[in-house]
């Protein structure tokens, strides 16, 4: 079976997604980890992302793999938090949006799929990438709200981690929205795996929900699926 999830930043797709693939003990694949990790090597090796080619002969280069646990790991080296700094968040949406990249991603994931009972969420897994998914769902929220969760979350982060107080005080949640509305804007315009409804998705706004609220929607709707066997 394959649940498919897409939705903008702060949506709550990767919550919802680890959930069930917890509980069901389904393959979790987080496809803007993918994205992440090439904007990360692009950084790295001050490859400008508006050069194309180059960005398409440096994802050439490198070997992605995916791990369950959301990282992604380069030539044997896993990468996780590397790929959340506000440094791959600046431009891993221009990265995203060429289509070779992006051809490339969706390959890697399709691959990792293959004969599994796969969760995998992004912005055109209901669209591009799983498009005969047997539940579709797009979950979404008010561009505040959603900020909001990203600044708590980055908080959280940091104080788990060890980062140097001029990290902490670039944290500000008008960056943080101003970066989410960038990103909503580009990936809604992109020419290719654009982020836009599925005619067939379950829509969810989760503005006024807490996680566990949404879980207990999705996972009434996941059980009516699996019993009728249908879409
Ligand atoms: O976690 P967040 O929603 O902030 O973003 P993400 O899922 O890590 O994805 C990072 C970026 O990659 C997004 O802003 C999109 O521009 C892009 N992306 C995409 O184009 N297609 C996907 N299937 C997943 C991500």
């Amino acid at each position: 079976m394959k649940i498919a999830i897409d939705g903008p930043a702060g949506s709550g797709k990767s919550t919802i997604a680890r959930m069930i693939a917890e509980n069901l003990g389904y393959l979790y694949i987080n496809s803007g980890n993918l994205y992440r990790a090439v904007a990360y090597l692009a950084i790295q090796e001050g490859t400008p992302w508006q050069n194309a080619p180059r960005m398409i002969d440096l994802m050439k280069r490198h070997h992605f793999d995916y791990h369950p646990d959301g990282s992604v790991v380069v030539d044997g080296v896993p990468l996780l938090k590397e790929l959340r700094g506000s440094d791959v968040d600046a431009i891993v949406s221009q990265v995203s949006a060429i289509p070779e990249i992006r051809h490339g991603v969706n390959e890697i994931i399709r691959q990792i799929a293959v004969s599994k009972d796969v969760v995998s969420e992004g912005r055109d897994i209901t669209t591009v990438v799983f498009p005969d998914a047997e539940l579709k769902l797009y979950l979404d929220a008010s561009t505040q709200v959603r900020a909001q969760r990203r600044y708590e979350e980055k908080l959280n982060e940091r104080l788990t981690s060890s980062v140097t107080a001029s990290d902490s005080q670039r944290l500000s949640i008008d960056e943080i929205k101003n970066n989410i509305e960038m990103r909503d804007k580009l990936d809604k315009e992109k020419t290719v795996g654009a982020l836009k409804i599925a005619q067939d998705a379950v829509y969810l706004d989760t503005s006024d929900l807490t996680i566990a609220q949404v879980y207990e929607k999705v996972y009434k709707i996941l059980m009516v699926r699996i019993a009728h066997g249908r879409k």
